[in-house]
């Protein structure tokens, strides 16, 4: 059998500039927002990555028509009067993110029947907080041959719903099913993730009616019928984030354009904690580190927390820094998984529950290791760059779903890295 793997030799400094797309955890839910409204949708600054492909099947499967430019990265979204109600598992299997058409779809057509996600590398990722909400908002949900099965047949109505944790999920599912109900929906303890607030501010472009945009009380005055319109997907903070950290590990010098660096606050920083000196500007900054990183504890929670989503990648910066750093994981319980995986490289890590302490080393040693999901398979290749030797990282289809351009980007800051195909 073959398998696509990335061969990474360690060693190179980054230096250079690097700009980074419009946000993958952005553009999927814009792209199940488009359908609440008949009409052309067009989105634009949108990534070329696997997932985009998929959304886009499942939109093609609902009845809409989608046109993908890759050249000037955009995608223009023709949506039916009337659009289908069925979410198919072998789609929702291969990518968690399709479960945000159940706000959408439940909005538009009083019901719908999704395929339960299931859980997956980094989680059990459970839907019972999108569920409760909707049901306050007048759905009735049943679980039927592994779908999720929800029926509105007088419609939708406001409510009040408090989130157990501000569930990034929960409150898109929410928030996209109230801006079609009848009357008022509060969401408290709701998510405020960039990626939200794009979300918001799309959504009223179309005609929506919310506010506390970015705050963690949202609320919602439904209207009847909403408008297709242009949106500009936000820059990727994750993949801006994975870059940041590419460049201290290496000791280099790289500028990220397309990004706004308040999103990445935290992190930011984090590295210059670790010795690292940035500078910022309106939609860039620079990275440059001249030392063996500083340990760095990490804490990870919801926005305006550290991401989840950098937590492997500053996994690899603590495993070559000069002393021990703490890190815990409070979004998701199998977020760990892949540091067995980076011990193969000669990472010192202790896990005790949702925490891993990671003594940092000199240097890593390369091997053959295996990405099992998408910032895992990031976190690996950054590994790959400071181990000595050729890092041979496999299950690449899993960082292909969140980072355009991958290999090119890498290459162009001055890594050794190819994309080749090995028997295994
Ligand atoms: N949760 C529940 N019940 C719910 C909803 C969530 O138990 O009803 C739990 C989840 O199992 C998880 C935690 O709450 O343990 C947080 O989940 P959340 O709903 O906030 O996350 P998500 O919507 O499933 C999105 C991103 C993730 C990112 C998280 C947190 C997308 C497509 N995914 O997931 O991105 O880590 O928010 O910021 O937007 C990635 O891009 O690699 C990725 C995993």
């Amino acid at each position: 059998m073959e398998n696509e793997v990335f061969k990474v030799t360690g060693g190179s400094r980054l230096s250079g500039q690097v700009h980074v797309p419009g946000a993958k955890n952005s553009a999927l839910k814009l792209m199940t927002a488009s359908l609440l409204a008949a009409g052309t949708t067009q989105l634009e600054n949108v990534p070329d990555i696997a997932d985009v492909e998929i959304m886009a099947e499942l939109l093609t499967r609902l009845g809409a028509q989608v046109n993908r430019d890759i050249s000037n990265s955009t995608l223009e979204i023709k949506v039916p009067e009337n659009i289908g109600h069925r979410a198919d598992y072998d789609l929702v299997r291969r990518m968690r993110a399709s479960i945000n058409v159940l706000g959408p779809i439940l909005a538009r057509c009083h019901e719908v029947d999704v395929a339960l996600p299931g859980g997956d590398e980094i989680g059990s990722r459970g839907v019972d907080m999108h569920i409760a909400g909707l049901t306050k908002m007048g759905a009735e949900f049943n679980s039927d041959h592994g779908y999720l099965i929800a029926r509105a047949p007088k419609g939708l109505h406001g409510a009040r719903i408090w989130l157990d944790i501000p569930s990034v999920g929960a409150t898109e599912n929410i928030l996209t099913a109230a801006v079609l109900a009848k009357g008022e929906t509060v969401i408290e303890n709701a998510a405020r993730e960039p990626e939200i607030v794009d979300l918001c501010l799309m959504l009223n472009k179309m005609g929506a009616q919310i506010s506390g945009i970015g705050t963690n009380t949202i609320s919602i005055i439904g209207v009847t019928k909403l408008t297709a319109t242009t949106h500009e997907v936000v820059g990727d903070r994750i993949v801006a984030g994975t870059w940041a950290v590419a460049a201290a590990i290496t000791q280099g010098e790289v500028t990220v354009t397309g990004v706004n660096p308040t999103h990445l606050q935290i992190p930011l920083e984090k590295l210059m904690s670790a010795g690292a000196q940035i500078e910022i500007a309106n939609d860039s900054f620079t990275v440059r580190m001249t030392q063996r990183p500083n340990p760095v504890e990490i804490v990870t929670l919801p926005y305006p927390g550290f991401p989840t989503d950098l937590q492997p990648q500053f996994i690899v910066l603590n495993s070559i820094a000069n002393g021990a750093a703490m890190v815990t994981e409070n979004l998701f319980e199998a977020r760990f998984r892949f540091t067995q995986e980076l011990a193969r490289l000669g990472a010192d890590l202790q896990i005790d529950g949702h925490h891993c302490l990671v003594k940092g080393r000199l240097q890593l040693s390369a091997a053959p290791v295996e990405a099992t999901d998408v910032r895992a398979g990031a976190a690996l290749v950054l590994a790959g760059l400071i181990a000595d030797g050729v890092t041979v990282v496999s299950g690449v289809s899993h960082i292909d779903r969140g980072y355009a351009n991958f290999v090119s980007n890498l290459t162009s800051l001055g890594a050794t890295i190819e994309r080749t195909r090995e028997s295994i």
